[in-house]
């Protein structure tokens, strides 16, 4: 391999991405490593992160802000297109990633770097949506991939980095694998790999369990508009507010935990255990004002387009022509999506108890009540049923279905 001068890494502080910086230097004649890490709301202390980088050998060492574009641009189009990958996951990761690779690109340009490089394994779903990302937004970038290819063991690593200074870590590592931001935990590995053993509870930090739960239940509002939420009980907020109430709202009742088995990219099953209240709570609050507001048609419609945009960004695809064309057709579905959701969180679970629009409700009380204003025509029910049901009643003769 040419030797690369510069190389842009994304970087966590953990003892894969450190121990890539001297291999970078070592392996692949890279003289110059630019560490990024992003801020995405995780709650770390990203200074002492920036510094480890440079302790490790990096030449520069970055911390992006991306908690905004996170939520305004990731999250809140999420919320939009009720994205539920496996119809259970919520994509609290997956939104992220491409977000980060597009800064490592843009930093790449920035500093007239050559390559790209991150430290996911080979069997992850993170590596496909960092390198499709990569690929879609700096297709000339080298992107490098050591974690895919040197073969070390934990330890292996661990002593690789002592030899260039980087220290083993002091904590006994946690038996997990934990991705954490804004938007929810992801935990995995260690006996969660069995899939018949239950979560302990002390893997869970945003949401109370249901014995600590409040006893007494909360009715919550949420508003919308133009499909995204603008208000809890009236308090208007903007998104990333609003993100963090819903967070702190529904992880006080316990509800947005997961346990799932999930299809990863690659092809195998894993194992996943999530926590996700505030983006949860949302996609429910959400559904419900469509069902108020969208037209039977487009629910069913776009209920196939949601599918496959959960799926899209799940596999990597968030920048790329389908995931582009299907958000063009789910904001132009979005304009009626206006009013209020009530809720009612309670021990785990958050049930939708109403639901209400002003502008665009397609309710009418009218045509629905059993009550002497009931303005429905009943009489032209005969009509629409004798042609709705034809050609199933010439099936039926022909093929002498009448009991005897
Ligand atoms: N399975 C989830 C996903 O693909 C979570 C991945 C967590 N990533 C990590 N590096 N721990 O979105």
């Amino acid at each position: 391999m040419k030797d690369l001068k510069r190389v842009v890494l994304a970087y966590s502080g953990g003892v894969d991405t450190s121990v890539c910086i001297p291999y970078l230097r070592e392996k692949y004649g890279v003289s110059e490593v630019i560490t990024f890490v992003a801020d995405l709301g995780q709650g770390e202390d990203l200074e002492s992160i920036r510094q480890k980088a440079l302790q490790s050998g990096a030449f520069k060492s970055i911390i992006g802000d991306l908690v905004k574009p996170f939520i305004d641009e990731f999250a809140f189009p999420a919320i939009r297109a009720n994205a539920l990958y496996g119809d259970k996951y919520p994509l609290s990761t997956a939104l992220a990633r491409p977000l980060i690779a597009k800064n490592l690109v843009a930093i790449a340009r920035e500093f007239n770097a050559d390559a790209v490089a991150h430290g996911c394994t080979g069997k992850g779903n993170d590596q496909v949506r960092f390198d499709l990302t990569i690929n879609a937004l700096g297709p000339d970038l080298e992107i490098i991939t050591p974690a895919r290819e040197w073969k070390m063991s934990r330890e292996e690593a661990i002593n690789y980095g002592e030899r260039f200074g980087i220290p083993a870590p002091v904590s006994k590592k946690s038996p997990y694998s934990i991705d954490v931001n804004l938007l929810g935990r992801s935990i995995e590995a260690g006996i969660l790999e069995d899939p018949m053993s239950p979560p302990s509870e002390d893997i869970f930090e945003m949401t109370s369990s249901i014995k600590e739960a409040p006893e007494e239940p909360e009715d919550i509002v949420i508003e919308f508009l133009n499909g995204f939420p603008v208000s809890i009980n009236e308090e208007k907020l903007n998104h990333l507010e609003l993100m963090k109430r819903a967070n702190l709202i529904a992880g006080k009742h316990g509800f947005g935990r997961l346990d799932m088995m999930e299809d990863r990219i690659v092809g195998i099953k894993s194992r996943e255990i999530y926590e996700t209240p505030g983006l949860l709570l949302l996609i429910k609050a959400h559904k419900e004002m469509e069902s108020l507001t969208l037209n039977p048609d487009v629910l069913e419609f776009k209920s196939l387009v949601d599918k496959k945009w959960g799926q899209l960004v799940y596999r990597g695809f968030w920048y790329g022509p389908l995931k582009s064309a299907l958000d063009e057709f789910i904001s132009s579905t979005q304009h009626s999506v206006n009013g209020m959701v009530k809720i009612r969180l309670h021990k785990g679970n958050a049930v939708v108890i109403g639901r209400s629009s002003i502008q665009n409700s397609l309710y009418r009380e009218d045509l629905a009540t059993y009550n002497k204003n009931d303005s429905f025509d009943h009489e032209s029910a005969k009509g629409f049923i004798y042609m709705w049901g034809m050609s199933n009643k010439i099936w039926a003769e022909s093929n002498n279905n009448n009991v005897k």
